[in-house]
């Protein structure tokens, strides 16, 4: 297994676009690292790159110690899982996963067992004489995926490999990736701009946006304390509210709104972040309080999602659903004052 990293790399494409900017990035072994971001914000570039299948234009891109800058793709010993699985038709299950080391002149005495093995660790193994047209999807992914697994790569990179998958197989082929991971003990890079993928999955997450690293860390840690306007608007369902705010006088009041905002040095117009979840029925004496003027409501279970506005934002509560509220009703709701989030208006950054 092996480390990768990506030392102020930046690519740029003849026609002069930049896909990605001064990009840092460490790997580390045995990680499960996710790049997040929405279409066209240079993930696969950033795949590709380690793969070699593009030159960078400035930086250093190590695996492991070694500076790969200058070594062809088939050297680096990574394997790479796309989105189409690009099996051969007219092969088995078996030939398919078999064909890298056929073409490497193995032996079907080495071969088979490897095979066997890969192809049991994604759950293919009574499957292995069928052709891929006899398999559904999610199989024909499993079988790029043992394709990938047989040759024993330092490194797996994974480019959306689900996203042509149903919403219920791409559930489970989550999970199911999540434990080939633990048994592999594999560094895995995985790309996609689906943030429940990443939140799920990845030991930590990469968030991207027009080719800029905006914040690394554990899902959790990215969710609670979002870097900037972007990832907090990318990140979490529903997404974050936003509330422009005076933060001068640092009391927003209005008739809808009276929060005590935190201290924010050099920060006169702010943006008040307001996550569903924090946002409650029964405000405490105190409390900062909203007034919603409600929208729509949507029952999910246990709790319902209130949609309406705060004046003229939107804005979603995520509240009990015994609650009994309709369209056209204004609804106090308290606010979990350890839960607010504050970004400078101007530059975006967090404040708290
Ligand atoms: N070979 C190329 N030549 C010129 N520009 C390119 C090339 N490949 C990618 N780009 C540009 O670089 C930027 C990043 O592309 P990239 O494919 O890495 O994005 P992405 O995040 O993977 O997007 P998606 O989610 O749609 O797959 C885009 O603006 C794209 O148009
Ligand atoms: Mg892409």
């Amino acid at each position: 297994m092996a480390s990768a990293g990506y030392e102020h790399v930046t690519k740029r494409f003849p026609g002069g676009e930049t896909a990605v900017n001064d990009l840092c990035l460490d790997v580390k072994d045995g990680e499960f690292m996710v790049v997040l971001g929405p279409s066209g914000c240079g993930k696969s570039t950033v795949l590709r790159l380690l793969a070699g299948l593009e030159d960078v234009t400035e930086g250093v891109i190590r695996i492991g110690e070694t500076v790969v800058n200058h070594v062809p793709p088939r050297n680096r010993d990574v394997a790479m899982v796309f989105q189409t699985y690009a099996l051969y038709p007219h092969m088995s299950v078996f030939d398919n996963i078999a064909f890298g080391m056929r073409m490497q002149g193995l032996d079907l005495a080495d071969i088979a067992p490897r095979v066997s093995r890969a192809a049991d660790l994604v759950g293919l193994g009574s499957l292995l004489n069928r052709l891929p047209r006899q398999l559904s999807g999610g199989q024909q992914q499993r079988v790029a995926l043992a394709r990938a697994i047989v040759r024993d790569p330092q490194l797996f990179l994974f480019d959306e490999p689900l996203s042509s998958l149903d919403a219920k197989l791409r559930e489970h082929m989550r999970a199911e990736l999540r434990k080939i991971h633990r048994l592999l003990r594999a560094t895995f890079l995985y790309v996609t701009h689906d943030q429940l993928e990443a939140m799920t999955m990845g030991d930590r997450i990469a968030v991207m946006k027009d080719g800029v690293l905006q914040q690394v860390g554990p899902p959790r840690h990215v969710y609670d304390h979002p870097a900037n306007l972007f990832v907090a608007g990318f990140i979490g369902t529903p997404a974050m509210s936003f509330i422009p705010v005076a933060v001068a006088g640092r009391i927003a009041t209005g008739s809808a709104l009276e929060i005590e905002l935190p201290w924010a040095p050099g920060v006169d117009e702010g943006v008040l972040g307001i996550r569903a979840e924090a946002l409650h029925e029964n405000a405490a004496p105190g409390e900062p309080t909203l007034e919603l003027d409600v929208d729509t409501v949507e029952i999910l279970g246990r709790d319902q999602f209130v949609v309406g506005a705060v004046g003229d934002n939107p804005v979603v509560a995520r509240i009990d659903s015994h609650v009994k509220v309709g369209r056209g009703e204004r609804l106090r709701l308290g606010l979990d004052p350890e839960r607010i989030h504050l970004f400078d208006g101007r530059s975006g950054q967090a404040v708290v």
